[in-house]
């Protein structure tokens, strides 16, 4: 247990000495945007706050509904952030919305993007990582913005964010406890992207946020990778979800 921590205490203070570099920790080069050309407005000036809200597909979050049967009941809910991140410059598109979109992808799956209430939290990486430290430190629970999808029509929920400070951001545990009635006897599966702290105990935060819930295997993916290196990324995603039964 000790060696666990100490393991998470030093890849936290390497990615956060380390800053956005231009490699990550697998070596790949970094700092370029992400070449999707999924719509989203341009958000590349850090400093506009205001513009994020643009990022929301609908009021309700909820995308295109791919469950066109009855056999697909599948629901991919996810956070993640644009702007300036770890490892790769300013991006359009963030690291686990791009594993978010292979997952909808290959299961055709709903999707559901977990957005704040009060966007408060800033495109710049520095104080970003501030604020989410205090949320962290406060055990905050901050709002959703919109509503959440009938998660009754769903058998299986893939859930996914960027690690945090070694855990899940605090809005997620929001969603967790928010729909923990409502996630209960559902299948949820977690996946994180992260810059060298794999997927930081999600599956067993996840168990303890949803009791009722059963959680299947995680799969964790560089956030670098996944903005850099798209194809093996999704031959990554595409194994995972087939070892899942998809
Ligand atoms: C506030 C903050 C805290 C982070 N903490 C960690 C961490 O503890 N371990 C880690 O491996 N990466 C950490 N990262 C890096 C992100 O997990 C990584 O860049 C992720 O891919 C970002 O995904 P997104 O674009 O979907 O938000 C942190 C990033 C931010 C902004």
């Amino acid at each position: 247990m000790k060696k666990l921590l100490l393991t998470v205490t030093l890849i936290v203070c390497v990615f956060m000495l380390g800053g956005c570099q231009s490699t990550d920790s697998t070596g790949n080069q970094t700092g370029k945007n992400n070449s999707s050309t999924v719509s989203q407005s341009d958000k590349s000036d850090t400093s506009k706050q205001d513009d994020k809200s643009a990022v929301s597909k609908s009021e309700s979050g909820v995308s295109a509904d791919n469950n066109t049967s009855d056999s697909t009941k599948t629901l991919v809910v996810y956070f993640s952030r644009t702007g300036e991140q770890y490892g790769v410059g300013n991006i359009d598109k963030g690291n686990t919305a791009i594993v978010a979109e292979m997952i909808a992808e290959k299961t055709g799956a709903d999707s559901f993007e977990i957005l704040p209430k009060e966007d408060y939290y800033p495109y710049t990486y520095d104080a970003l990582t501030d604020i989410a430290k205090q949320e962290l430190n406060d055990n905050a629970r901050p709002e959703i913005k919109g509503t959440v999808p009938d998660l009754s029509k769903y058998d299986t929920v893939f859930i996914g964010s960027p690690v945090w400070w070694g855990d899940w951001p605090m809005i997620m545990y929001t969603f967790f406890e928010g729909n923990r009635d409502a996630l209960a006897g559902k299948t949820l599966i977690p996946f994180s992207t992260h810059a060298g702290s794999g997927l930081s105990g999600f599956d067993s935060k996840l168990s303890g946020a949803c009791p009722d819930s059963t959680v299947g295997t995680g799969l964790a993916i560089s956030g670098t990778d996944a903005q850099n290196n798209q194809d093996s990324v999704r031959e990554s995603v595409n194994s995972w979800l087939s070892g899942l039964g998809y």
